[in-house]
């Protein structure tokens, strides 16, 4: 296939990047390296600076000439993704993610590229009303970051009907970890986020670690998330990118591990790979006690199974986090 992968110098699309190049296929990362990194591109990929929201940039990433095979797949991971800045920033949320989405769609549109495959999120879910999040739960976000996600999905699903395109719509649970070669992982400060908090107190960035809340309705009191490896969420986007590819049809799936593992247990996992201090602090608002993904769906549409283990998860984040803090 051929892919363009806007965002594909950050996080999650450096590793989406990696799974392309190494099951043979033909990449191009469009990227305004806002919060990628240059670097963090593999080499066999080919990359455009440039911001989604120029549609020039967009059509010239997409542009092909004469003798070379149209895109087959653009890939969308060109946003902005922190809670508490989105509800100071909104506007800024609602100009990178919605817009910056509508003017790359308008380029696909102008080039006949016919697949999306999309990086959505648990936020759009809000307050869950189950312990398991399945596909077709209420979607009611409880931030500008979740409402812009699910604004972006909905125009997505709009614009392919439209234009008789297909989508894969992908709902991230909590992604942590990294490659294993440790040439690419998380080396920025998601602060609200447990794994990278960890690790930062354990490399002596932070004094200590807080676990917000110890009286949930959870066997250990603490709450109880759904954690996924980078590296098998990549995976599930060249599959995605596959199933849509093969089959013109479109799809929305969650993808997590399945498995729920509470703080205290993430905290006790990580306890026997690296050394840090932690305290129970107060509940934070709008944590709910439990988050587990339903992944039935991706099981069965995409034939994909997260196979790394939490121990994994936490053991590379803290080798690739190590690595570069040596550097
Ligand atoms: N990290 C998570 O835990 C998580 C969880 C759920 C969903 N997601 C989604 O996954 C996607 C990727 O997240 P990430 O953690 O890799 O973030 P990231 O910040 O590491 O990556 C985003 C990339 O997009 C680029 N970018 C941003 N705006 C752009 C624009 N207007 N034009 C061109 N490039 C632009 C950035 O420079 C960066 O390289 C996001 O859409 C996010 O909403 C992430």
């Amino acid at each position: 296939m051929k892919v363009l992968v806007a965002g594909g110098a950050g996080y999650i699309g450096s590793h989406a990047v990696y799974e392309l190049v190494r099951a043979g296929h033909d990449v191009v990362v469009l990227d305004n390296l806002s919060t990628g990194r240059r670097n963090a591109v593999h080499p066999a990929a080919r990359f455009v600076e440039g911001d989604i929201r120029d549609k020039a940039s967009v059509v010239a990433a997409l542009a092909t000439d004469a003798q070379s095979a149209p895109f087959d797949v653009a890939m969308h991971f060109a946003a902005k993704l922190i809670v508490p800045e989105s509800v100071t920033e909104p506007l800024a949320y609602y100009e990178n993610n919605v817009e910056g989405l509508r003017t790359m769609l308008t380029g696909m549109v102008e080039c006949d590229v016919r697949n999306i495959v999309f990086s959505s999120t648990a936020a759009v879910y809000g307050e869950p009303s189950g312990a398991e999040c399945h596909e077709d739960d209420h979607t009611v976000p409880i931030n500008p970051y979740g409402e812009t996600k699910l604004a972006a999905e909905r125009m997505i699903k709009w614009v392919c009907a439209a234009h008789g395109m297909n989508y894969c719509i992908l709902r991230y649970f909590n992604v942590a970890g990294a490659d294993e070669t440790l040439e690419i992982g998380l080396d920025k400060d998601q602060l609200t986020h447990l794994v990278p908090l960890i690790m930062q107190t354990a490399l002596g960035l932070r004094d200590s670690l807080s676990i917000f809340g110890d009286d949930y309705d959870t066997p250990d009191g603490t709450c109880i998330r759904d954690y996924v490896h980078v590296t098998d969420l990549a995976k599930a986007h060249v599959l995605g990118a596959l199933y849509l590819v093969n089959n013109n049809a479109s799809l929305l799936a969650n993808l997590g591990s399945g498995k729920g593992f509470s703080v205290k247990e993430v905290v006790d996992a990580a306890l026997g790979i690296c050394r840090f201090d932690y305290e129970y602090a107060p509940r934070r608002e709008g944590d709910p006690a439990k988050l587990i993904a339903n992944i039935d769906r991706a099981r069965a549409l995409l034939g994909w199974e997260p196979t790394r283990e939490l121990s994994t998860i936490l053991a590379s984040d803290y080798a690739y986090r190590k690595k570069i803090n040596q550097a």
